[in-house]
């Protein structure tokens, strides 16, 4: 296997990953609270969605439909020859099939450097493969932080195929929380406090709901830009 595979795949071992705060209800009757305008986050406080404001981006419509065929044609054919895994149930992940490309055709690398220009600053060093990770209908992606150790400040991903759920908790205050409508085809950006302090997690299909409204989780596939720690 090659070693950055075996670097990925320590992100999502549970020794690096933290609590799991998987006790929090969703919906109108907790609570929650819109960001504001069309700002596709809501917190469990106004204070704690005003602190990350500057922390979380998610920007709909970040890519068009034929950019999102464009990365579909790059991807599947080498997806479709893998299985997707299930039996591993301490992994981070369940439900899962995971690559990584460093060379990327013209029009996916194209898209990959608006990503990169809007995530990044210049001057900051990433990690060279991209990380994509296809998650089953049934997939979905456990409370963790990823490993400090081979990942900086920012994370950003692409979201393909279909809406999710990621729900941030605060690792030493579980009541501190913020769910984010990632919708098919939109660019997340996590950084500093929002990537190092909060678990992240994508939320399985039966439990995705965004501010009591309801949002089926379908396969997704998710392209994940990375810097290296500073
Ligand atoms: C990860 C992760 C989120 C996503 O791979 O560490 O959190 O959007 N992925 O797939
Ligand atoms: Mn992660």
């Amino acid at each position: 296997m090659k070693v950055l595979l075996a670097v990925l795949k320590q992100i999502h071992k549970p020794a690096l990953c933290t609590g799991n705060p998987r006790c929090l209800s969703s919906g109108a009757t907790s609570g929650l609270l819109p960001l504001g305008d069309e700002a596709p986050m809501v917190g469990s406080s106004p204070e704690l969605v005003q602190k990350l404001r500057s922390q979380v981006e998610v920007r709909t419509d970040f890519i068009t439909e034929a950019e999102e065929a464009a990365f579909l044609r790059e991807l599947d054919p080498g997806l479709k020859k893998k299985r997707y895994e299930f039996d591993h149930w301490d992994d981070a992940i369940h439900g899962y099939r995971e690559t990584e490309r460093l060379r990327w055709g013209a029009a996916c690398e194209e898209i990959l450097n608006r990503v990169r220009s809007t995530a990044f600053p210049e001057c900051s060093q990433l990690l060279g493969p991209v990380h994509v990770i296809d998650l089953d209908n049934t997939g979905y992606i456990k409370p963790h932080i990823d490993s400090v150790k081979f990942c900086g400040s920012t994370i950003a991903g692409l979201s393909l195929l279909s809406d999710s759920i990621m729900r941030l908790v605060k690792e030493d205050t579980p009541s501190e929380w913020l769910d984010l409508l990632l919708s098919r085809r939109s660019l997340y950006i996590l950084r500093d406090q929002a990537r190092y302090k909060f678990t992240h997690e994508i939320l399985k299909n039966e439990e995705s709901v965004f501010n009591g409204q309801r949002v089926p989780r379908q396969r997704r596939i998710s392209v994940i830009c990375r810097n290296l720690p500073g």
